[in-house]
């Protein structure tokens, strides 16, 4: 678990995130992530082949630390036979029961209309530093 250090958001923001700085660029290459704790919160920041994501480490199932999952990518909804795979980089799987959360949304692949998901943050890189909003 990595301590970050906070500042208050920048530009004079009326948005009540906190801008943590998670590691300098260099320290998060792609396929590598963080667990910190943010004013409470257990936050993973992900550098996948997608991008930067942020997730909270609580899996929406039973709360298992989902940010422990492994990063893949998954099946797209398609005709009956046909398997396109897809997203990749973009599906966190629970350690726990393989349940599958889309990391741009925080949705839950199994069924998007039951609503759940687990809490996404913005994270950036800016100045060489890899930055999440939390
Ligand atoms: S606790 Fe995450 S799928 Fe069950």
């Amino acid at each position: 678990m990595t301590t970050p250090t906070s500042t208050p958001p920048r530009g004079g923001s009326k948005t009540r995130r906190t801008r943590v700085v998670v590691a300098k660029a260099n320290e998060l290459p792609v396929g590598s992530r963080r667990i910190l704790k943010v004013g409470g919160r257990e936050i993973g920041v992900f550098h996948t082949s997608a991008g930067l994501f942020g997730m909270r480490n609580s899996c929406p199932h039973q709360a298992a630390p989902v940010c422990l999952g492994p990063v893949t990518g998954t099946t797209l909804p398609s005709q009956p036979g046909e398997y396109i795979w897809g997203k990749d980089g973009e599906v966190l799987r629970c350690p726990w029961h393989g349940w599958e959360f889309d990391m741009v949304t925080g949705v839950g692949l199994y069924d998007p209309y039951r609503h759940e998901r687990v809490a996404t943050y913005d994270v950036k890189e800016e100045e060489g530093e890899i930055v999440l909003y939390a």
